[in-house]
């Protein structure tokens, strides 16, 4: 059997993440939840706890606020006995109309997914090398791989994530840092509740069990469904004046 990982996850307490901690626990990882809601924290512990090992504590930590990402990290990494892992599900979303309407949700949007996300996970980067590696696996968007008239904003900040964790990877692999950047394509979550499902939608279970197994191999990056790697090969490969056309 392998060793236990020991990992800290922000983003538990809703949709992917809290699929990833039911995983992650029920094989038996030592967990540290990261959450903005104390009592969703307590939930989702004592969720994992029915099923796997319970995780070792939790901490409020708010990706709108920096200034607690230091605090975070080290009561998570006190509590693991130093952790090898870090996961950030974590991520705001919003509709391409509501963005263009409110500049402060775009500007919270873009702050959330890109800048905050980045600094906290250069925390987490530099706790890790400290100790000789250990991995990050940072979720994405496929949002993130054309600009796309449904999603220009929101896409824009995961253009920008994916961009940052593709550096880490070039940067730091030699020196031990295994950089996961996961690509989910359209998952049904709250986050997704309201909108058109399109083909080969997920389920967070699902992502949850390949996110597993990519971090464990060691990949750069996965996406998830997998049909969605295929997908995304060919929206890639479109030309723009197709791209002004469609309407996805
Ligand atoms: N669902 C999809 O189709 C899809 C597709 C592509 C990419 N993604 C990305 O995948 C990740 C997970 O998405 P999901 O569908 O599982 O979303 P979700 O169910 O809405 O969960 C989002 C999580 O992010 C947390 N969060 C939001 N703002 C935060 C903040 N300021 N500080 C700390 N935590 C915050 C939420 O915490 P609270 O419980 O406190 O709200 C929640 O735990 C996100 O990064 C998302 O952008 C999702």
């Amino acid at each position: 059997m392998k060793t236990p990982r020991k990992i800290v996850l922000l983003g538990a307490t809703k949709g992917m993440g809290r699929a990833l901690s039911r995983v992650l626990s029920a094989r038996g990882d030592l967990l540290f939840l990261l959450g903005r809601d104390e009592e969703d924290l307590a939930k989702t512990q004592a969720d994992c706890a029915v099923t796997g090992s319970e995780p070792v504590g939790f901490a409020l930590c708010d990706l709108e606020d920096p200034t607690g990402f230091d605090a975070a990290l080290g009561a998570a990494d006190l509590a693991l006995g130093g952790f090898d892992t870090v996961i950030v599900t974590a991520g705001m979303f919003a509709t391409q109309d509501a963005l263009e309407r409110d500049p402060v949700l775009a500007a919270r949007v873009l702050t959330v997914n890109f800048t905050n996300t980045v600094v906290f996970c250069e925390f987490a980067r530099k706790m890790l090398l400290a100790r000789g590696g250990g991995a990050l696996c940072v979720f994405s968007s496929v949002a993130g791989e054309r600009g796309r008239k449904p999603i220009v904003i929101y896409g824009a900040s995961k253009a920008g994530l994916s961009q940052y964790l593709e550096g880490l990877d070039h940067k730091f692999r030699a020196s031990g840092l295994r950089v996961l950047t996961v690509k989910p394509g359209f998952v049904h979550t709250g986050m997704t509740e309201g909108l058109k499902a399109p083909p080969f939608a997920g389920e967070p279970e699902d992502v949850a069990r390949t996110v597993v197994h990519a971090i464990d191999a060691g990949k750069a990056v996965v996406y998830a469904p997998m049909p969605w790697a295929p997908i995304m090969a060919v929206i890639r490969a479109l030309p723009r004046f197709v791209m002004r056309k469609v309407g996805f």
